[in-house]
């Protein structure tokens, strides 16, 4: 029998980064059967949810999950140092990585495993997981970088870490409109991810991440080269990163579980007319307090159009933890709110987000432009008021709004206060309310409305065979298997 070629793959702790392997690792599965994939798991305290995700996968043949966590009082140990800790607790992983890799494949000769006779092809890793490269390096096979924003973003990375070599930056309070690779027109310094705004402690511990991407052999990326045609080629001819893959995969992983709450919210989304809907939804970590809660009812009861919005109970003051359901959501909407907008919309708390956005009734997110909203939000022809919460997601709604015209601004430069120390930032209902008539304007005629659907029908054409993402998906795993022949 032909030998296998074995990939590890390993994703930061966090449901999001696990999910997203998981995705990439059945779409490489799929595509290819002389390949075999180890996922590691490394533990994370907190958990948020992975545990119960694994579980709830159907088993696949060529797939296994392997624990490789760590002793969880060193990891309370490594929490102490709340800037390292992620990177701290990934490099605290190596000694259990090597172990598995020893004692289960093999680089040179094939060892046998319940995959049947394979050889280790090489490492994909997300990018937090960078000093796993030293471990791919002790075997002697190549490292690859799945990273799970945009080709935007990784221009923008590697933009500030050759910045930071020759200056010391510091955006924190400008006004400035700059220049930055990957990024037609000029970006305001107001909208800069965290890590872009000064060099601090944990944003040095980025910037050495994205300089070792240069050590890898291929950067895969959840974007495809139709939308992201600029960023692309920019990093291209700047000449500073490895091979780029843009393979967008479909990802439907909407809880399961929920098959309840599901079918009412899709009962409901039927009764209603062909991109009607405006649908609200935050994200994992989004929820807002009581103040701008009422502003958004408000925004929506004027507009006057249909609604289905998912409103999350932020976690206690100060604490960085996922929001809840609501028992009750009168107690934080105006008073009467629910009785009036009854026959047009629909209060919930989670939502299956796919699920609500490939049905033809919605006809504009609301959306915190998370990458992996955006990404589902653009190939289900659905287009974006943007309000970013956190991370990189200020970028992702510039790159929506400026760069390729698929969203309406709601606030670019909003972020959230997680900490809970600064008076609450209150976006007023009139700017709500103005993003959702811009959208809504002029129905199937409206510029963004056209332009989204453009995109999603080049997203399906990119996964067809010959497309862009078909094809870039078939070159990376062509080169996964020269690493055994
Ligand atoms: C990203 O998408 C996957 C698949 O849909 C989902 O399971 C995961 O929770 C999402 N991650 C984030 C950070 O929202
Ligand atoms: C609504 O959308 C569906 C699916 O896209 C389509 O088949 C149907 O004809 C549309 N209905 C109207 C009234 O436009």
């Amino acid at each position: 029998m032909e030998t296998k070629a074995e990939l590890v793959f390993i994703p930061s702790p966090g449901l999001g980064h696990v999910a997203s392997a998981v995705e990439f690792a059945k779409l490489v599965l799929a595509t290819n059967e002389r390949l075999c994939i180890s996922l590691l798991i490394m533990k994370h305290p907190a958990d948020f949810g992975v545990q119960s995700y694994l579980q709830s996968l159907p088993s696949l043949s060529r797939l296994r999950f392997i624990d490789v966590s760590i002793d969880p009082k060193l990891v309370v140990e490594l929490l102490s140092n709340k800037d390292r800790f992620l990177y701290d607790f990934i490099d605290g992983h190596k000694q259990k990585v090597t172990e598995f890799v020893t004692n289960n494949i093999t680089s040179n000769n094939s060892s046998s495993s319940q995959f049947g006779s394979t050889r280790l092809a090489g490492f994909v890793l997300d990018m937090f997981c960078i000093s796993m490269i030293d471990v791919a390096n002790e075997f002697r096979v190549p490292s690859y970088i799945f990273f799970t924003s945009a080709a935007a973003f990784l221009a923008l990375s590697f933009h500030f870490e050759a910045l930071r070599s020759t200056s010391k930056f510091d955006y924190s309070e400008s006004d400035e409109e700059l220049s930055i690779l990957g990024f037609k027109n000029r970006y305001p310094a107001k909208v800069l991810p965290k890590p872009a705004k000064a060099i601090t402690p944990s944003s040095s511990l980025y910037y050495d991440g994205i300089c070792r991407f240069r050590e890898t052999k291929g950067i895969v990326i959840n974007t495809f080269a139709e939308l992201e045609p600029f960023a692309l080629q920019s990093l291209s001819d700047a000449k500073i990163a490895p091979p780029i893959y843009p393979i967008h995969a479909v990802f439907n992983s909407d809880d399961n579980d929920k098959k309840q709450e599901t079918e009412s919210i899709v009962e409901w989304l039927d009764d209603q007319p062909n991109s009607s809907v405006v649908f609200l939804c935050f994200g994992t970590m989004g929820s807002f307090e009581p103040e701008q809660v009422k502003e958004i009812a408000i925004a929506l009861e004027r507009s006057g159009h249909r609604f289905l919005w998912s409103l999350r109970r932020p976690p206690p003051k100060g604490k960085i933890e996922m929001p809840s359901n609501y028992d009750n959501s009168e107690e934080v909407l105006p008073e009467g709110f629910l009785e009036r907008t009854k026959r047009i919309g629909k209060v919930v708390g989670w939502a299956p987000q796919v699920t609500v956005l490939s049905h033809r009734a919605v006809g504009v997110f609301v959306s915190h432009c998370g990458w992996n909203s955006t990404m589902e939000s653009v190939c289900c022809g659905v287009p974006i008021a943007a309000w970013p919460l956190y991370a990189e997601q200020q970028m992702n709604a510039f790159l929506l709004v400026k760069e390729l015209g698929l969203a309406v601004e709601i606030r670019m430069d909003y972020v959230k206060d997680f900490e809970g120390k600064n008076p609450v930032d209150v976006v007023s209902a009139e700017e709500i309310e103005g993003a959702l008539q811009k959208l809504m304007a002029n129905g199937e005629e409206n510029e963004v409305r056209k332009r989204v659907k453009e995109m999603q029908e080049k997203s399906r054409k990119a996964m067809e065979e010959g497309g862009s993402s078909y094809t870039s998906l078939r070159l990376l795993i062509d080169d996964f298997i020269s690493n055994i022949s």
